[in-house]
C-alpha cells in the first residue's frame, strides 16, 4: 500500500519516520511521484497542481493536510467520487487554541496600546478591564472554534459562538444562521473568525458586518484571508470602529510587501502560521482513518461536498 505525499512546509523525513513507526505496511511516496500512477492508494496534499490528483486510477481517499479544503476545491479535475478527509489533530487544534488564546488576550490587555507607548518611551497605564466584562464572539464553533471556546473559558470572558446549525456547548451562548449574525455580532467585543472558505463566508466581514461590532471591537482572523474586505477592514480601523485587529491569513499570501497592514500600527500580522498539523499526531489520526477505511467503516471528518466544507 502506498501514501503519495505532497506537503505544506519542508518536514524533513519526519512523515517517513511517522508512518514506518505507525504503519511500516503504508510506504511512504514523496510528490512528484516516477513511479506507476497505478501504485498510489491515499493521498496526502497540500495545494495540489491542479490535475494531479485525477492521474491516479487506483485512490482510494484524499487527505487534506490542512483543516481547510479549498486547496482542492479549487481544482476543477478533482476526482468526484473520492472521499475527501479533513485534518483534525490534536497538534492541529491545541496550536489554534494557542494562538486564539494568546491574540484575544493581547487585545484584552491592550498590547498594541502598549507597543505603541513602548515606542514612544511613553509611561503609562491603562485601566484594565475585567475579561467578564468582555465578550469574545467565535464565527465558527466546529473542530477549532469549540476547542479555542473551551480555552477561553477559564480566563472568564463571556462566550459567544455563530455557526450554521445551533450548538449546545457549556457557557457559550449560541448564534446560528444569517438571521442571528446581527445580534452576534452586536455581542462581540472580541471577534474571531474560525469559519471556513465558502460560497456562504466569503467576503462575511465587510463595512456593513463590521458596523454592527461594538465600536472598538477587535478582529482576529485565523480562517482566509478571503473571509474580509481588507479594504472595508482598513477603513473601520482608520475610523476607530475596530480598535484593532491580528490577522493570520490575507486575500493575497505571502502579503505583497507594499502592503499597508505590514505597518499599519493596529495591525498584528503573522505568515498563516496560527497553526500547523504536527506530524506524529496526524500520521497517527491518518492511520487510524485509513485503518477504519480498510475494515469497512466510515472514514472520520469527511468533507461534505455540498455544504462545501
Ligand atoms: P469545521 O470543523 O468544519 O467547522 C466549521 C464551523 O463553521 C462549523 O461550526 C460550521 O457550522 C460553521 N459554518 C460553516 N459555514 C457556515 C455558515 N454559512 N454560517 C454559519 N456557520 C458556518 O472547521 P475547523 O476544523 O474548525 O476549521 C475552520 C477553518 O479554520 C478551516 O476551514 C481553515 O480555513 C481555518 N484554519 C486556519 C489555520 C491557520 O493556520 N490560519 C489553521 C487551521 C484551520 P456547523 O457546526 O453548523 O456545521
Ligand atoms: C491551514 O490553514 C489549515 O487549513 O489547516
Amino acid at each position: 500500500m502506498n501514501i503519495l505525499i505532497k506537503s505544506d512546509i519542508d518536514r524533513g523525513d519526519a512523515w517517513d519516520t511517522f508512518f514506518a513507526k505507525y504503519k511500516p505496511d503504508l510506504s511512504v511516496q514523496i510528490w512528484p511521484h516516477d513511479g506507476p500512477p497505478e501504485d498510489i492508494d491515499y493521498a496526502l496534499v497540500w495545494e495540489p497542481p491542479a490535475g494531479e490528483l485525477k492521474r491516479y486510477p487506483n485512490l482510494k481517499a484524499i487527505f487534506s493536510i490542512g483543516a481547510g479544503i479549498e486547496h482542492l476545491f479549487s481544482d476543477p479535475e478533482l476526482p468526484p467520487h473520492l472521499p475527501v478527509v479533513r485534518m483534525v489533530e490534536p497538534g492541529l487544534t491545541n496550536g489554534m487554541s494557542e494562538y486564539v488564546v494568546l491574540s484575544v488576550l493581547y487585545h484584552h490587555r491592550f498590547m498594541l496600546d502598549y507597543r505603541r507607548r513602548m515606542r514612544e518611551r511613553q509611561w503609562g497605564e491603562i485601566q484594565q478591564v475585567a475579561a467578564s466584562a468582555r465578550t469574545v464572539g467565535i464565527l465558527g464553533l466546529g473542530a477549532l472554534g469549540r476547542a479555542a471556546a473551551q480555552k477561553l473559558a477559564p480566563f472568564g470572558f463571556q462566550l459567544a459562538g455563530w455557526s450554521r446549525s445551533p450548538k449546545d456547548l457549556p457557557g457559550v451562548e449560541s448564534f446560528h444562521g444569517e438571521g442571528q449574525l446581527e445580534a452576534f455580532l452586536g455581542r462581540s467585543d472580541i471577534l474571531v473568525c474560525l469559519l471556513p472558505l465558502t460560497a456562504r463566508t466569503e467576503g462575511i466581514l465587510n463595512a456593513a458586518t463590521l458596523a454592527l461590532l461594538p465600536r472598538g471591537a477587535a478582529v482576529i482572523n485565523v480562517a482566509r484571508g478571503r473571509h474580509i474586505v481588507e479594504a472595508d477592514l482598513l477603513a473601520a480601523l482608520d475610523s476607530g470602529q475596530v480598535g484593532g485587529a491580528s490577522l493570520d491569513v490575507f486575500q493575497q499570501e505571502p502579503l505583497p510587501v507594499d502592503s499597508p497592514m505590514w505597518d499599519h500600527p493596529r495591525i498584528l500580522v503573522t505568515p498563516h502560521a496560527a497553526s500547523m498539523p504536527i506530524t506524529d499526531t496526524a500520521v497517527q489520526y491518518i492511520v487510524e482513518n485509513i485503518e477504519c477505511f480498510e475494515s469497512g467503516q466510515t472514514l472520520r471528518n469527511l468533507v461534505d461536498f455540498d455544504r462545501g466544507y
